[in-house]
């Protein structure tokens, strides 16, 4: 059996957490072997970065870079595909990975970070077999996350997922393996649709 690589894509809200983990059951209820995994990794490494990225990427009281933010993700990243991704392809198994290097694209250039130069840094990673781009208008997005942030956060949040919705509607163009998914159906229709998408593109079913 071949493995195949799957990656989960979208703004923050879009449910790609709930979608990667409804099609590793899937996958597993038809006798395939799955790796469910994500970005930034559970290693200490990616636990340091969530914990840069999410407290603003403030070292000793000064913010790190953008060029700093992106080569500690895709540092990340090239122990995640050398160590877990890779190895986990090779016995055959199906790689469902929470976001990969597409946001990477996505988001550090949304910072204003140069697209050439993000995807160089990033050349070590293998491209995804099917990358599913959970795509939705940033008012659903805002509704869905308002929770999550603190105020003061909320006007630079909404000016970045919607730098970034654009920047994943512009790779999905560039990147054949993209397919756009309608996230705003509800969590079954969506998941549906994805299976079909699954079957179609990699199973020839
Ligand atoms: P995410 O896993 O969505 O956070 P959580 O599960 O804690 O809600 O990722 C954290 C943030 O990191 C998210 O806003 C997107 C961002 N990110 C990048 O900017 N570049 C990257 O390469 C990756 C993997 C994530």
């Amino acid at each position: 059996m071949k493995g195949y690589f799957i990656v989960f894509e979208g703004i923050d809200g879009s449910g790609k957490t709930t979608q990667a983990k409804l099609l590793a059951k899937w996958f597993r209820d038809n006798g395939y072997e799955v790796l469910l995994t994500k970005e930034p990794t559970d290693t200490e490494f990616g636990k340091l970065i969530r914990k840069l990225v999410l407290e603003g990427s403030i070292i000793d009281g000064s913010r790190i870079s953008y060029e700093a933010e992106a080569l500690l993700f895709a540092a990340d990243r090239a122990e995640h595909v050398k160590k877990i991704i890779l190895p986990a392809l090779r016995e055959g198994k199906i790689v469902i990975c929470d976001r990969y290097l597409y946001s990477s694209l996505a988001y550090q250039w949304a910072r204003g970070l140069d697209l050439e130069w993000l995807i160089k840094v990033n050349s070590f990673a293998p491209r995804a077999d099917l990358v599913i781009l959970l795509d939705l208008p940033i008012t659903k997005s805002l509704e869905r996350i308002r929770g999550r942030v603190i105020k003061t956060e909320f006007d630079k949040l909404v000016e970045l997922q919607r730098k970034v919705r654009e920047n994943y509607l512009k790779l999905a163009e560039m990147f054949p393996e993209i397919r756009v998914v309608d996230a705003m159906a509800n969590i079954e229709d969506v998941h549906n649709n994805v299976v079909t998408l699954v079957k179609h593109e990699l199973l020839g079913l």
